[in-house]
């Protein structure tokens, strides 16, 4: 009897759990092939440092909260392998795979994390290992190779389209109010940025400013200038990843090399208040975007759920070193079928927003709406205790 391992990687999402659960649900179906379904607690570092737990030791109320559950119910990590493949980190990998007997490694990660599959998949091919691995997209950065969308951006976009709308009710409710600069997550790629178009018009940010876009202080100070002149207040939502001058030597940088780049509204608030003697406010989305049960696509939802048991049933089917895609078929009814591509084509890649999705600098272009309009649909009923939502919070004891 063969064991399987489930791994969670990268930043969280609203829906990396559902993915969890799809792929434990369709597990447990193939009792004669997948024996224990093991979680690795805190991404690859729980397969190097022998820490895994069985998840059905957990409490089954915990398994089913999993598709409400933001964040890493297994933990996760930013830890990126090394290059060479005769690193000691390796071989710990190898005998723990031998140790608990796995057959079947599913990483659920962006692009850096495809990179972590790819190696766990080139390792097991070189040594000859009956192992199977398997990537499961996930990042609210939706900037992952060679798929339509990755899993978690619509439900962060839909968190940051209805945030910003219903902010924009009280930003926008005084004769003379402030300037609002809304940061919105999404590293070098603009995609959930750009998701604060789609706020409806009474509530529609004045200017948008993706990374794809080279940003120019003096031009933004003037169109604030212009906006405060016309309507007195206003609301702009920044990109985190905009790239201006500005002081990062103590920025943290993470294990997969990148800078935190979270506070950019409030460098330029300062900007704004000291040229322009405007009051601004700043609001950073923060974790609100990614971490919002309260705001979850359905689609989003279903389609991790749906995913995570393809990745299974693609491992069990003899499939390796791939990841799972979607691929667009149709708008309306918005339709996309699922395809496998190669680890080596994903890893690392990173997918920015097209020219052809920007009408100009500040504005997106309906194809961009009718792009991304299907996948924020559908509410979620969720589960309550108390007045509180209720949410997984596994024992995680780990196995011997
Ligand atoms: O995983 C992507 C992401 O959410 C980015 O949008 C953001 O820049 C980054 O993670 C933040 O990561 P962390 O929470 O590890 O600081």
């Amino acid at each position: 009897m063969k064991n399987m391992v489930y791994i969670q990687s990268g930043g969280p999402t609203s829906v990396i759990n559902s993915s969890l659960y799809g792929a434990y649900k369709e597990a447990i179906r193939h009792p004669e092939e997948i024996g224990h379904i093991y979680g690795s607690i805190n991404g690859i570092e729980g397969l190097i440092e022998d820490k895994l737990f069985d998840l059905n030791e957990e409490n089954p109320h915990d398994i089913e909260l999993l598709i409400q559950t933001p964040g890493a119910a297994l933990g996760t990590t930013r830890r990126k392998l090394p290059k060479d493949i005769n690193d000691p980190v390796y071989m710990q990998i190898v005998k723990n795979l031998q140790k608990h007997k796995i057959k079947y490694v599913f990483v659920n990660g962006g692009n850096d994390s495809m990179d972590t599959c790819n190696k766990i998949s080139i390792l097991c091919d070189e040594l000859n290992l009956d192992v199977r691995v398997i990537g499961v997209p996930k990042t609210i950065d939706n900037d992952l190779a060679c798929t339509d969308h990755t899993l978690g951006y619509a439900s962060a976009a839909k968190a940051v389209i209805n945030q910003i709308y219903a902010i924009s009710k009280d930003a926008l409710c005084y004769k003379q109010g402030k300037i609002h600069i809304v940061e919105v997550m999404g590293r070098n790629a603009g995609w959930l940025t750009a998701a604060a178009d789609l706020v409806p018009d009474d509530g529609r940010p004045d200017l948008i400013y993706l990374p794809e876009n080279p940003f120019n202080v003096d031009e933004f100070i003037q169109d604030i200038k212009e906006i405060h002149e016309k309507k007195g207040y206003g609301i702009v939502v920044i990109s985190e990843g905009i790239k201006f001058e500005r002081d990062m030597t103590n920025a943290q940088v993470d294990g997969f090399g990148h800078a935190q780049l979270a506070g950019a509204c409030t460098e330029l608030a300062h900007i704004v208040e000291s040229r322009l003697g405007i009051k601004t406010r700043v609001v950073e989305l923060s974790l609100l975007q990614r971490a919002n049960p309260f705001l979850l696509s359905r689609n989003d939802r279903d389609e991790a759920i749906e995913v995570g048991q393809l990745a299974v049933t693609s491992a069990l089917a003899g499939e390796t070193g791939k990841m799972i895609v979607m691929k667009r078929v149709s708008n309306e009814p918005y339709v996309a079928r699922f395809e496998l591509v190669s680890l080596s084509e994903v890893a690392n890649a990173e997918q920015k927003v097209p020219e052809y999705m920007m009408q100009d600098k500040h504005r997106m272009s309906d194809k961009f709406r009718e792009y991304l309009r299907p996948l924020i649909q559908g509410n979620i009923h969720l589960i309550w205790k108390d007045g509180i939502v209720e949410l997984t919070n596994f024992k995680k004891k780990i196995v011997k």
